[in-house]
């Protein structure tokens, strides 16, 4: 037996000022776009804003009565960016929430669910570069890391298959 360890490099950022523009520009995106979500059943508004090139595109969850058929912020970025961005090179992600809940706050940084990081993951493959995401929320800390497939070791992938 070999006891071996994983490390994950990341960068904690206590607000959003201590980011470079650009990427301030995003995270401010994906914040005003928690507006846009239609989360009436959980009350828990995420978005996501990607940059590509001059653009930044932004989404949000989308629920539905029948509860399993509701779609998650970063995985309707993803039908997005791979239809109306084809190829194009996405250059990071941001992620916010607004929890309005009842007496809830949406200060601590949210993180995507085990589905969205397998979709995310091979977003990432199939780009061939890391891509850095920040996770946050409506205020306060960012939690910055430099690529999406630390978000998800021991992932299965299309190794697995051949
Ligand atoms: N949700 C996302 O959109 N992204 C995440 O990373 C976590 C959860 C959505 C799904 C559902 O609409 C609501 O948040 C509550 O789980």
């Amino acid at each position: 037996m070999s006891s071996q360890q994983l490390t994950i490099n990341f960068d904690r950022l206590a607000d959003i000022t201590q980011l470079p523009l650009p990427l301030q520009e995003l995270l401010a995106a994906a914040r005003k776009a928690t507006a846009d979500a239609y989360a009436p059943y959980s009350n828990f508004y995420v978005a996501t804003a990607a940059r590509v090139g001059e653009h930044i595109v932004t989404t949000t969850n989308q629920e539905n009565a029948s509860f399993p058929v509701g779609l998650c912020a970063e995985r309707t970025l993803l039908s997005v960016l791979t239809t109306q961005y084809a190829h194009a090179p996405v250059e990071a992600i941001a992620l916010s929430y607004h929890n309005r809940r009842a007496h809830a706050d949406s200060h601590a940084p949210i993180s995507p669910c085990g589905l969205c990081r397998q979709s995310l993951l091979e977003f990432e493959q199939r780009m061939g570069r890391p891509i850095p995401i920040l996770m946050s929320g409506m205020t306060g800390e960012i939690i910055m890391l430099h690529a999406i497939k630390d978000l998800l070791p021991f992932s299965f992938s299309s190794h697995q298959l051949k």
